[in-house]
């Protein structure tokens, strides 16, 4: 029996939308409510520092407001440990963040950041939060994200989606190795950035991968087909490249 694979919709591009005009709409909450209704398992959603996209004030609706698990995306800073700790949300991940880049260009290094971050992964995992940490899909970064405790790992599929021809096959061989020595060493194996309709099939088929957070692509189809549709056809797609 293939294991279920949950779908976790990052709302963070509703929000950019809203503010390129500094309103109140488009609302990412209701986008949230609406990506629950539709199947979503989850609400990801990423503060950065400049505030970009997701605000506090977003980050604390969610908390009241949606009845499904929200996974925080969040740097490993002190003042995004404290409104974390606040909040108290289902899960973190610690992901990288530069000022400059467009979107989370890679993974933590957490063989580099292994100091830094393991106080992070202790303080969150004391409060109850579900931790994982964005990393590229590789057996040494896995290694060390284990030995820093925590109990999940998100493999950044950005690699693997941008690939053309025979470099796509091998990015996609590095998540399949790195998925199977997740489960060896017992962490759970998430995936996500930059998934569509095209390349999520191979990464659903991945029998020890267990979620998967997507955002921009969802976000504009919905343009096109409507939040709804187009989730429900992610989620079908999924499924059946699960076998489900
Ligand atoms: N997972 C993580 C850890 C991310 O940082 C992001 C982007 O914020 C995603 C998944 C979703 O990526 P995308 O928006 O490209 O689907």
């Amino acid at each position: 029996m293939p294991r279920e694979l949950r779908l976790g919709v990052n709302i963070d591009h509703v929000a950019t939308i809203r503010n390129a005009r500094g309103g109140a709409t488009p609302d990412p909450i209701r986008a949230a409510v609406m990506a629950a209704e539709a199947g979503a398992d989850g609400i990801t959603a990423h503060l950065r520092e400049d505030r970009r996209h997701i605000t506090d004030g977003d980050i604390q609706r969610l908390s009241n407001e949606i009845d499904i698990p929200l996974n925080l995306e969040m740097a490993a800073t002190e003042e995004m440990l404290d409104i974390a700790l606040r909040h108290k949300p289902h899960a973190a991940c610690l992901v990288p963040e530069k000022r400059e880049e467009r979107t989370t260009e890679g993974g933590l290094d957490v063989i580099s950041g292994q100091a830094h971050l393991t106080p992070f992964v202790q303080k969150l995992t004391d409060h109850g939060i579900r931790v994982s940490i964005f990393i590229e899909p590789s057996e040494n970064q896995l290694e060390v994200a284990k030995i820093m405790g925590a109990p999940v790992v998100e493999l950044h599929t950005g690699a693997y989606c941008d690939a053309q021809g025979a470099q796509k096959e091998k990015e996609l061989q590095r998540i399949i190795n790195s998925a199977a020595f997740a489960e060896e060493i017992g962490l759970e194996c998430h995936a996500g950035h930059g998934l569509s309709f095209d390349t999520v099939a191979p990464v659903a088929k991945i029998p020890t991968i267990v979620e998967l957070n997507i955002g921009h692509f969802l976000i504009g189809e919905a343009i096109f087909q409507g939040l709804e549709l187009s989730i429900k056809e992610m989620r079908r797609l999924m499924n059946e490249a699960r076998g489900l």
